[in-house]
């Protein structure tokens, strides 16, 4: 396995159609991507699953999906409003703008942990300590401003009748908010939970590292409800499964490693990270908090409107606690990424790129080739028509077999099927696998049986 190199990863992205630089013809815009048809397969793929995971395949359990603009008060019951900030600094010799934090971590290699500290505490460590900017050397940096990672937007007609709205910078919200109207509407019992994916904003300046740090990207998250009393068995229990998700996708688990928050939220009882190692380091893939019942607490207060549930068997009336699940899909789909990038050295000397997804995230299951295009296309179309009814296929005809064999690897699709002369006879075609590169001939008839047992 070569070794992994975040440049050859985003040109890989690019060129063959996974991610490519959001509004790129305008010189493009910081910390923006965009999926490109193969990007979006991954995505909806890796969307799938975690559905399955925490909404279709938990009793219980409910998905929602709401609006991205909420009543401005939601953000200051959520305390997004107030703190939701950015500790940063500026290089005074080359005006480049870092994380005050994230300079403390990088200088002392991870011995150091900045959520500890108070900003003063960052001011002269970063003094005292002569942190280097990253990009031109010099230790000279200005005080430390906060930040607000809020996106503001105006709604009304008129300048004078305008309201500050905000863009959502987690979906979460929208769960607590709800929690009463999917219960009853579902006549959910305490525990229960409920899911959602969809996209949230925030305005990072600082580097993002391709896809990991992202103006826009999408969350995938899943708020569960319990008696108090419960919590710490259900934290303890979805902290396991986070891990579960993450090999689901086909990491290893010695490429994950959990990360307990030293410093808590003042009303948070327990909150863990996973971290997957990155082409340029360790870091945060999703996190899990025990929130206890702060933020239906917090609602309650804002909005004046009762949060409590009555048990229907007890009749005791009490706010519930939650276990927040945050998974950033963005960050899942570049794991998934930097994880099955590969350059292999073949027998013959040659070098093949190649995606090693596993088959139920690949973004084609199956490539259709025709050996000669003249005299094949139309048998090749055929079996392109047939099998798409069942699996995202794709098909090509230019080039040698062999270069069209090399385009699927470096895509990751997991099968080629090449129609040659002899199919036109026997009505077999010849099935080749993306890892091991062997070949074997099969009946058409056996075809979609066999895919099917490749991808599950
Ligand atoms: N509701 C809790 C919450 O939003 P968070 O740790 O701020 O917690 C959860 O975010 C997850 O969302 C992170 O673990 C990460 O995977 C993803 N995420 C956060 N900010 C992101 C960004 N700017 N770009 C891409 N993903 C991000």
């Amino acid at each position: 396995m070569a070794e992994k190199n975040m440049e050859q990863i985003v040109a890989h992205c690019k060129n063959t159609g996974f991610i490519f630089p959001g509004s790129e013809i305008y010189g493009g815009l910081a910390n923006s991507w965009d999926y490109g048809p193969l990007g979006i397969e991954l995505k909806n793929n890796i969307k799938k699953i975690w559905w399955e995971k925490f909404v279709q395949n938990r009793e219980n359990s409910y998905g929602i999906d709401c609006a991205i603009l909420m009543n401005p008060r939601v953000w200051e019951a959520s305390g997004h409003v107030a703190s939701f900030s950015d500790p940063l600094v500026d290089c005074k010799e080359c005006k480049a703008r870092f994380r005050a934090d994230n300079l403390i971590s990088d200088f002392s290699n991870h011995s150091v942990n900045p959520d500890l500290m108070t900003r003063e505490e960052m001011s002269k460590y970063l003094e005292e300590n002569h942190v280097p900017c990253p990009l031109c050397k010099k230790s000279n940096f200005t005080p430390i401003r906060e930040f607000n990672l809020l996106f503001q937007t105006h709604r009304g007609v008129t300048k004078e009748s305008q309201q500050d709205i905000y863009l959502r910078p987690e979906t979460a919200q929208g769960e607590y908010v709800n929690f009463l109207n999917v219960q009853r509407t579902m006549r959910a019992k305490v525990p229960f939970g409920i899911g959602q994916i969809g996209k949230a904003f925030r305005n990072e300046i600082t580097p993002g590292n391709f896809t990991f740090r992202q103006i826009e990207f999408e969350q995938m998250e899943y708020q569960f409800f319990c008696h108090e009393g419960e919590d710490e068995k259900y934290y303890q229990e979805f902290k396991q499964k986070s891990k579960e998700f993450f090999m689901a996708l086909g990491i290893p688990e010695n490429k994950l490693k959990f990360h307990d928050h030293d410093k808590l939220a003042f009303y948070a009882k327990a909150a863990c990270d996973v971290y997957y190692e990155f082409p340029f380091g360790w870091d945060e893939v999703n996190g899990i908090h025990n929130r206890t019942n702060y933020d239906l607490t917090r609602h309650q207060e804002y909005s004046g409107k009762s949060m409590q549930y009555l048990d229907p068997v007890t009749n005791e009336k009490f706010i519930p606690y939650v276990i927040e699940n945050s998974y950033g899909l963005d960050r899942a789909i570049l794991a998934v990424i930097c994880n099955s990038y590969d350059r292999e050295k073949l027998p013959d000397g040659e070098e093949r790129e190649i995606m090693r997804i596993i088959p139920r995230l690949a973004p084609f299951k199956v490539a259709v080739l025709p050996l000669i295009k003249k005299d094949l296309a139309e048998k090749a179309h055929e079996l392109f028509a047939d099998l798409a009814k069942d699996f995202r296929t794709t098909y090509d005809e230019t080039g040698s077999i062999g270069k069209r064999y090399r385009r699927q690897d470096q895509i990751g699709t997991p099968l080629c099927v090449t129609v040659d002369y002899d199919t036109l006879n026997d009505n077999c075609v010849t099935v080749r696998d993306r890892d091991t590169m062997e070949q074997i001939r099969l009946p058409i008839s056996e075809l979609k049986a066999h895919i099917k047992s490749i991808i599950e």
